[in-house]
């Protein structure tokens, strides 16, 4: 059976299912070069068929991911917002409506904001901005016209219940463990927690569902008045986070604890404010900048653990999924990870709502594979994280040969040790190779290199290409065989995904200072299995046998604010526009002049 699944929300994408396996699956913002792009996700889907050899006449069936997508959002896509429109969102929009009596229209606020180019549904279908019923049957009626298949073969699915199925299906040890799986994000179809039970390998039981876990609200709206984007920076509040003390951030903790509680699988408040922005607004006014991020992040942690606590104690399981964008919150991860009844845990790559596509596949996968009572192994999504485009080495000749701009630099055929002897020598390379990686993070095929051992690494990148923000750490990667030499992980839980923190050890200080937070010295390191990825495994073992360092410095393959690099022409673009040294594209080194 091939399945396409959809998401046509916030972090569009498409995944190819067939006959149980995942073929691939692709967010839109890679190919459109739009971050966090939404709306119906074109370019995803013919890259996902076209990786398959599928055409759009054999697919049986097609998954969307979340029944409510209000259609204010399709015309005003909300990932062209600067900070300042969030804002404007706030006092414009939310201000008025909830404080004033008043009924402002999200598209007069945003006028100046709207693409109809972008709204491809039908709009005589749809009442107002709001009409989520309305934009479901357009949404349907556009399914059925582009795929040419019957409504029956159509299936909308609600949004957690995607976020709980991906990473029910994906997770390594689902045939022979009992699983409790926590979803927790923003919100969609209404819900923004929920809690999951999976009986080795049997279907996913949902235990508890809820409207009030509003820790990712609180959060991205904590993240806004740090003068932040709400939705793609609060990685950035996490980051901050460390700075802070209890001296700055007592007072801006203790205004969290006293809002969202924690309550058996669900959450209740003991002081419920009228909303999730003014409300810490005029609160927070006076308090430092670390202080507020050291509080929301200790809060958050508190939350998280408290919760998953309960579904332990209630079930009596303490092997752990957690998903949702909350659970891109790798340091509150840490803190569930080191509770003592929490025997695993495991967050799968790109547990946003990139995912949902694949969630939505999965769960159609199951329904028609599955007989009550067995187990649905026939299902076995997930093998590697490498689900998107590849491309020829000849090809990528072809291109690089017909690209302008490359005057002066000079081409040759890959080298391992001469590879190796470059970063050892301080030069940073972008690696283009092989399929692209699944997710927001960069797994070693479109990524940054560079040798983790000096502190000012990070400067150097940053001035060559990322503007990161100053307090944000740059990660790993580990050959699998060196971890323990350099990350903390008593209960060696699986981290390939760069999903999780562990505190580093002292020959990992040593080693990959450049490449661990600056201040507390954690690590998120993706861990490269030689199975996983033999040739970028072969390059960390080069670099290995020149320094004895068993990990590189990887950061995503990207300009500051661009997504991750997709094509050739992508990487090449993004070489020329920075100061990297090399560029490796498939089998060949191109360098600048004066750095061969
Ligand atoms: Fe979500």
């Amino acid at each position: 059976m091939i399945i396409l699944g959809v998401n046509e929300g916030h972090n569009a994408s498409a995944a190819l299912l067939v006959d149980g396996k995942l073929i691939a699956a692709i967010s839109e913002d890679r190919p459109t070069r739009q971050t966090t792009r939404s709306g119906f996700p074109f370019k995803a889907i013919e890259e996902c068929l076209a990786l398959g050899g599928i055409t759009l006449a054999e697919i049986d069936r097609v998954a969307l991911s979340t029944l409510h997508l209000p259609p204010k959002y399709f015309w005003i896509p909300r990932e062209s917002f600067s900070i300042r429109d969030f804002w404007r969102e706030q006092n414009e929009f939310w201000k008025p409506r909830l404080f004033e009596g008043k009924r402002p229209v999200y598209m007069d606020v945003f006028k100046d904001r709207m693409d109809p180019s972008r709204f491809i549904y039908d709009p005589s279908l749809i009442k107002d901005e709001d009409d989520c019923v309305g934009m479901l049957e357009a949404r349907l009626r556009h399914h059925e016209r582009f795929f040419g298949l019957p409504r029956e073969r159509i299936s909308v699915h609600d949004h957690h219940t995607c976020h709980a199925w991906y990473a029910y299906m994906v997770h390594p040890r689902r045939l022979d463990q009992d699983l409790l799986v926590f979803a927790a994000d923003g919100a969609g179809d209404g819900v923004n927690g929920s809690v999951w039970h999976g009986v080795r390998g049997q279907p996913l039981q949902a235990l508890h569902r809820t409207n009030q876990c509003n820790i990712g609200r609180i959060y991205r709206y904590v993240t806004l008045l740090l003068g932040m984007k709400q939705f793609e920076h609060a990685f950035k509040t996490m980051g901050l986070a460390p700075y802070g003390n209890p001296k700055y951030g007592q007072l801006a903790y203790e205004v969290f604890a006293e809002t969202l509680q924690v309550d058996g699988l669900g959450f209740s408040y003991r002081i419920k404010p009228k909303d999730h922005f003014f409300h810490f607004k005029e609160r927070l006014e006076g308090l430092r900048f670390d202080g507020i991020a050291w509080g929301i992040q200790k809060r958050t942690e508190e939350l998280l653990s408290e919760w998953v606590g309960n579904g332990v104690a209630a079930t009596g399981c303490g092997n752990v999924v957690m998903t949702g964008g909350v659970a891109m919150n790798i340091k509150a991860n840490k803190v569930v990870w080191e509770r003592p009844d929490v025997h695993s845990l495991f967050v799968p790559p790109g547990s946003g709502d990139e995912s949902l596509s694949i969630g939505a596949a999965c769960k159609v996968a199951v329904d028609f594979a599955s007989v009550p009572g067995e187990t649905i192994s026939e299902c076995l999504p997930m093998t590697s994280v490498y689900l998107g485009p590849s491309f020829h080495d000849d090809e990528i000749r072809k291109r690089l040969d017909r690209t302008s701009g490359l005057d002066g630099c000079t081409i040759e055929t890959v080298q391992l040790p001469r590879i190796a002897q470059l970063l050892a020598a301080g030069h940073v390379l972008g690696r283009f190779s092989g399929r692209a990686e699944f997710g927001q993070r960069a797994l070693g095929n479109r990524s940054i290199l560079a040798d983790p051992r000096p502190r000012e690494v990070v400067r150097t990148i940053n001035e060559m290409i990322k503007q990161r923000d100053f307090w944000m750490p740059f990660a790993s990667s580990v050959l699998a065989e060196r971890k323990d030499d350099y990350v903390i992980n008593p209960k060696n839980l699986q981290g390939d995904y760069m999903t999780l923190a562990f505190d580093s050890t002292p020959e990992g200080q040593r080693d990959m200072i450049g490449a661990l937070h600056p201040y507390d010295k954690t690590s998120r390191p993706h861990v490269v299995e030689r199975d996983a990825n033999p040739g970028y495994h072969a390059l960390i073992s080069a670099f290995a046998r020149e320094t004895g360092v068993g990990a590189l410095l990887n950061t995503s393959f990207n300009l500051h604010g661009e997504p991750i690099v997709h094509t050739p022409e992508d990487a090449i673009s993004t070489f020329l526009r920075s100061g990297l040294d090399h560029l490796l594209l498939g089998e060949w080194l191109v360098s600048k002049p004066g750095k061969s």
